[in-house]
């Protein structure tokens, strides 16, 4: 998929299956049943380094997933994670976000918004496609206090708001929201021409994506409450998948228990 494709699925109201991926199966198969978007997330720190946060993945980890997933997948589009501390100026950015596309991404996404303008600006002059992260920002987990739902109150979702309006006109093509209340979701959703992507944060999202080893159950410590297990009602990983995709795409999740 190219990037510009993403803005005719917010025209054509069709929802975005997005799922993370890490290596070269899971990107052939997550492919295979219809997933539009692949994430290498650098939520690969929690799931496949086994740390309790992302803050220790580096560039060298996201460019090494990177390539293996672009060499299991032909049609989706491919994001890749700018890790922490990789997009502190723009200088730095620019080289970082190229070594991504270098590895196989065709977009780039760091998290955060005003306080990166200058990172954001860099790459949009550079020609460099790159996807927002707001809302809950797994890399200032510290800050943040732990992994709480953000934008609850009028202030932190003014800023939330101010933030997406200011990175579409920076250009940026896409953005992730991630657990923020819904109605919050829906409002950025509607304002923006650009898609938003959800991770607990309502179904009025333009599409939406999980941790492809939440959403097959690959956990033994109590998930959040936006996950749902799609294996669980399934036979096969093949299976669980096209069901998720269904669901996003037919909006049957995330459901009202899944939301904040
Ligand atoms: O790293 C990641 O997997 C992400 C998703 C949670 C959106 O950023």
């Amino acid at each position: 998929m190219k990037t510009s494709e993403l803005k005719s699925f917010k025209q054509s109201k069709e929802k975005i299956a997005c799922l993370t991926a890490y290596d070269a199966s899971f990107a052939e198969l997550f492919e295979y049943c219809g997933v539009d978007v692949l994430l290498v997330g650098d939520s690969l720190g929690n799931v496949i380094k086994g740390q309790e946060n992302t803050l220790s993945v580096s560039m060298k980890d996201i460019c090494y997933h990177t390539s293996n997933v672009a060499k299991g997948s032909q049609q989706a589009l491919i994001i890749a994670d700018l890790p922490y501390k990789s997009y502190i100026s723009k200088e730095v950015t620019l080289k970082n976000a190229n070594m991504l596309i270098d590895s196989g991404a065709h977009m780039v996404k760091l998290e955060g918004g005003r306080e990166h303008e200058s990172s954001f600006k860099a790459l949009q002059d550079n020609g460099i496609p790159v996807c927002g992260h707001l809302g809950l920002l797994p890399q200032s987990v510290e800050e943040l206090g732990g992994y709480k739902v953000q934008g609850k109150d009028e202030h932190g979702a003014k800023k939330i708001i101010e933030d997406a309006v200011m990175l579409e006109s920076w250009g940026v093509d896409a953005i992730v929201l991630e657990c923020i209340p819904s109605k919050l979701a829906a409002i950025i959703s509607m304002a923006l021409t650009i898609p938003t992507i959800g991770i607990g944060a309502g179904s009025d999202c333009d599409g939406q994506i999980l941790v492809c080893y939440d959403m097959l159950g690959i956990n033994t410590k109590k998930a959040p409450k936006f996950v749902k297990n799609f294996l669980s009602a399934e036979q096969d990983i093949k299976s669980a998948v096209k069901s998720y995709v269904s669901a996003v795409k037919d909006k049957s999740y995330p459901a009202k228990e899944h939301t904040y």
